[in-house]
């Protein structure tokens, strides 16, 4: 149709939007699987992988079976993996040593991935939920999540992760002091070059739900974590907490949960600079297949945009429980 009415726009934006290559050629952010961080759930057993039915697509492996994933994960080029232990609740106490037993779940797995795929890192959880009869990351005394005790307790946990071969250390406690008593401790015992990526703005959130059920914690928790993860209404105290912890001598800091909280992950990387991670965490995953298995979404394709989103936002990596589906994809 020949046009009648002038001026048209010189400004035309949607010239960059003509093809694919003009499009690569424009393109601010991309995700590559260099970005990708891998949670997995390890049980007890042998050649044991168990459907978490909250969570579809994702599994609970006996340690046989997390090595050959680890294996897999990194013939994909995913550069860490992320430990989460299903403990026995005959193994769940008040004084949760299980936390700091050389040979627990997390422990021996992280030995048997070091032996069978040396490249990948592997990354920790640093908290009591798993090994506490309350199911809190905290000791509770009188009803109360004391801190200090709490911290000692995760300085163990610590130095027995860094002695089976941990490259970074993962703090979800919300504990105050712990960056800095574990890296004193971290340095004390010659473990110089183990990095610690605090969960230092982790907010008191019900995308966890999936999760609980994961670890089986849902059953052992009582009450919430109000008293000791962030209120989500808030958003100048996660800067503040992620200077302290940088301060305390963390490496990295991460967000949690990831996609309702894009705003703390902007503005924290503005203003530090510092690596950013986000954990797009079990309900944001399971809400993505669920739409996905009722075929109300393309789950492949809001995967990939959702991880972008990241990017976008200023993180320089995700812990996602899609890490394998979308290296897959990425690798073509
Ligand atoms: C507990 C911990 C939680 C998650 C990671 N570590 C749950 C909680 O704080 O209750 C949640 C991860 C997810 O939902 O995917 N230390």
């Amino acid at each position: 149709m020949k046009p009648t009415i002038a001026p048209y726009p010189n400004a035309r934006f949607r010239r960059a939007r003509q093809s694919e290559s003009i499009r690569g050629l424009v393109r601010e952010n991309t995700l590559t699987v260099n970005d990708l961080i891998w949670p997995v759930f390890v049980r007890d057993g042998e050649g044991i992988e168990e459907p978490v039915p909250s969570m579809p697509g994702v599994v609970r492996r006996s340690v046989d079976l997390i090595a050959a994933a680890a294996v897999e994960a990194q013939a994909l080029g995913i550069p860490a993996i992320c430990l989460f232990p299903y403990t026995d609740p005959s193994l769940k106490t008040e004084d949760c040593a299980e936390a700091w037993s050389p040979d627990n779940l997390s422990n021996r797995a992280i030995r048997a991935i070091k032996a069978a795929a040396p490249d990948i890192a592997v990354m920790t959880d640093v908290a009591l939920d798993p090994y506490n009869i309350d199911g809190h990351d905290g000791y509770v005394v009188d009803g109360e999540i004391v801190n200090d005790a709490t911290v000692e307790a995760l300085v163990k946990m610590t130095l027995a992760q860094a002695d089976a071969g941990a490259d970074i250390i993962g703090p979800s406690d919300m504990m105050d002091g712990r960056i800095g008593a574990m890296r004193r401790a971290l340095e004390n015992a010659g473990h110089h070059n183990v990095m610690i990526l605090s969960y230092a703005a982790k907010y008191a959130s019900a995308f966890y739900g999936p999760f609980r059920d994961a670890v089986g914690a849902s059953g052992a928790l009582k009450g919430d974590k109000k008293t000791y993860q962030m209120d989500p209404a808030n958003s100048n105290e996660a800067l503040r907490l992620i200077e302290r912890d940088l301060t305390e001598g963390a490496d990295m800091v991460m967000i949690k949960p990831g996609m309702p909280y894009l705003d703390i992950c902007r503005r924290v990387k503005d203003t530090f600079g510092a690596p950013t991670y986000a954990y797009q965490v079990s309900g944001e995953y399971a809400m993505i297949q669920a739409a996905a298995q009722n075929g109300w979404i393309d789950g492949e394709k809001v995967m990939l945009e959702s991880l972008l989103a990241f990017k976008r936002a200023g993180c320089d990596g995700v812990l996602t429980y899609f890490a394998p589906a979308a290296a897959r994809i990425l690798n073509g």
